[in-house]
């Protein structure tokens, strides 16, 4: 999604900012540009389409300056176009803006800036913003900004520059990230995302919404509700590295193959010598869990279907009720949300817009709030009550993977643990829960090295318009994460069903070669899932199993059966859906397509 850098300094401002860019590419965009300040004079180039052709224009321009602030744009207002992309000027060309986030009252805002005569060039909400400012200049950058944002509806984050201000920057934000790097020799770094500045400064502030950065004549003051503030700078301490494909020919594939390594890192941190779990960051007690009247469960896409298996964990092994929320609704219908509730946020980035607007919704309504994370610092980890970060490293791949099994693993580790401390299972049973989670990397491993038995899978499917995943019980989540990986990056049309769902109306879609994936790990459902199979291989339906290595025969139905190393229910539901992440991305190789931007997607939604 739309990506901000900018740079404010001693070094040449163009090549920090094009290298923040570059390194934003990941996030999904489908257009770039920067605008460049030096002394008075500037300079604002933008391109549709990779950043190289940003960077093929800027060649034979020589001009380059101390400032500069740039964006990487997802379309939302007006398709991916040169006019469209950032940055915005106003209508006398002054004053520049780069915007991340949505402004959601331009439509009124630009019809009174028309009647006051300022013609508009592009289709976005973003260029009434830097209109405004001009309209509100009198002399201040800083007070200009501030009045043209209390106009906005929304969410933003901000760079803005002027001509008239040659030696300043401003930036804010409002419901989108932002963060200010500084580094030994006082240069200052703005970005929406920490990697586009991690080649120059591991020292970070984070801004808080409505925090106001002016920088002027090389002097960095922060405002908070108009008052100036100390910054309070964090060091991060991961590496730009982990953000590398280390040879592989995507990150998708790298990091279904880190999972061998990260998966348990979530547990681990809290794993003592006799397998109890330190959970002494959380206030979490008997009492309070006892006093509960219900737990939601809420994210969006992969990290909601990993939020279910959550839920059959909580359920069967601490005995809470669990409702699991898709945020984007849940945000404005949660009418049972108080102050017994227990919220708990999924959200590999921390920065997915609706499960923030749920965060925030909740906590007014007094529940409590447990965010499920894997970026240290992000909005969801710094807002919520509590937070258990997955430790899963930099995700870059689209297509979630190790961030998806690492927030299973949190998930499991609360519910033992809840379940544990409430009495609600025997310890024995405890442990062995942890014990099994324990080798899963091994077992994942093993996998691993079978996978060409899932390559051959995807010559059948690679070549079909539709795919259907089935399972019962938790195999249904899991079939959810499956269907979402392949059809997000091969785009070949996928649905997952509950199994006994199909006959219900779907199975008038199975035909001749439609393939179809069962799942079945469970075996007291074996025969109810055999059953399903069976009614649609009638139907002529290609199937193809994944299995538990205990599990009953499927061989009359199936010469495709993968099946998974012995493990238990918790560790079925992991590793079934590794199969399913090495489909997807054999498939998207065998298509040809890009693994880890497909089409249409960003890795964060920042936006509603
Ligand atoms: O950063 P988040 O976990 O909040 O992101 C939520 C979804 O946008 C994300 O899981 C998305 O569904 C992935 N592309 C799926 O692979």
């Amino acid at each position: 999604m739309c990506g901000i850098v900018g740079f404010y300094g001693k070094d040449k401002a163009k090549e920090v900012v094009l290298s923040g860019l570059k390194a934003l590419e990941y996030r999904g965009y489908d257009s770039s540009g920067l605008t460049i300040l030096s002394k008075g004079e500037m300079l604002t180039s933008k391109k549709v389409g990779r950043l190289s052709n940003l960077k093929s224009t800027l060649e034979s321009n020589p001009f380059n300056g101390e400032i500069s602030i740039g964006h990487t744009r997802w379309a939302t207002h007006g398709a991916p176009s040169d006019l469209n992309s950032h940055p915005h000027l106003d209508m006398e060309e002054n004053i520049s803006v780069v915007h991340n986030g949505i402004i959601e009252n331009y439509s009124e805002l630009k019809a009174a800036l028309i009647n006051q005569g300022v013609s508009f060039k592009s289709e976005t909400d973003t260029e009434v913003i830097p209109n405004l400012i001009a309209k509100a200049f009198t002399g201040s950058l800083l007070e200009a900004t501030l009045k043209a944002t209390s106009q906005l509806k929304g969410s933003y984050a901000l760079c803005v520059v002027s001509k008239a201000c040659p030696e300043e920057l401003v930036a804010t934000r409002y419901d989108s990230p932002l963060v200010l790097g500084v580094d030994e020799d006082n240069n200052y770094y703005i970005a929406s995302d920490i990697p586009a500045i991690l080649d120059y400064t591991r020292t970070v502030f984070f801004l808080e919404n409505k925090d106001v950065i002016h920088i002027k004549n090389g002097i960095l003051k922060i405002y908070r509700n108009n008052v100036e503030i100390s910054p309070t700078f964090t060091h991060i301490t991961w590496d730009k590295d982990a953000a590398s494909k280390d040879g592989y020919d995507s990150y998708m594939y790298k990091e279904i193959l880190q999972q061998r390594e990260v998966l348990l890192k979530a547990l681990n941190q809290r794993l003592k010598g006799n397998l109890d779990l330190d959970f002494s960051d959380f206030n979490i007690n008997i009492n309070f869990l006892l006093s509960l009247r219900n737990i939601y469960i809420v994210g969006c896409g992969t990290a909601y279907n990993a939020g279910l298996l959550g839920k059959y964990a909580l359920e069967k092994y601490a005995g809470l009720p669990v409702n699991n929320e898709i945020a984007s609704e849940f945000r404005y219908n949660c009418p049972f949300v108080n102050n017994r509730s227990l919220v708990i946020l999924m959200s590999q980035s921390g920065e997915t817009a609706d499960t923030i607007a749920v965060l925030r919704k909740v906590k007014a309504l007094g529940a409590k709030t447990l965010a499920i994370t894997n970026v240290v610092g992000s909005t969801i980890s710094r807002e919520s009550d509590y937070v258990f970060y997955t430790m899963a490293g930099p995700e870059i791949a689209v297509a979630s993977t190790k961030a998806y099994t690492s927030q299973i693993i949190a998930l499991y580790a609360i519910a033992l643990h809840f379940g544990l401390i409430t009495d609600y299972i025997k310890r024995e049973v405890y442990e062995n829960k942890i014990r099994e989670l324990l080798t899963l990397p091994e077992k994942i491993n093993e996998i691993i090295e079978r996978e060409d038995e899932i390559k051959k899978l995807c010559l059948h499917i690679s070549n079909k318009n539709s795919c259907f995943f089935i399972g019962r019980g938790e195999n249904y989540y899991s079939a959810l994460e499956g269907a979402l990986k392949l059809k997000e990056i091969s785009y070949i049309h996928c649905e997952a069903f509950p199994a006994g769902e199909l006959k219900h109306g779907t199975i008038a879609l199975i035909e001749d070669g439609t393939p179809v994936i069962g799942i079945s790990t469970i075996n007291r459902l074996y025969k109810k899932t055999l059953s399903n199979l069976q009614e649609v291989k009638a139907r002529g339906a290609n199937i193809f199993i994944i299995a538990s290595a205990d599990e009953n025969d499927f061989s009359s139905l199936s010469d495709n059966i993968f099946y998974l190393p012995e493990s238990d229910d918790l560790g079925n539901g992991i590793l079934s859906v590794i199969p399913m992440q090495l489909l997807a991305y054999n498939t998207a190789l065998e298509l040809g397509l890009n693994i880890d931007k497909p089409r249409n997607l960003a890795k964060s939604v920042t936006v509603e």
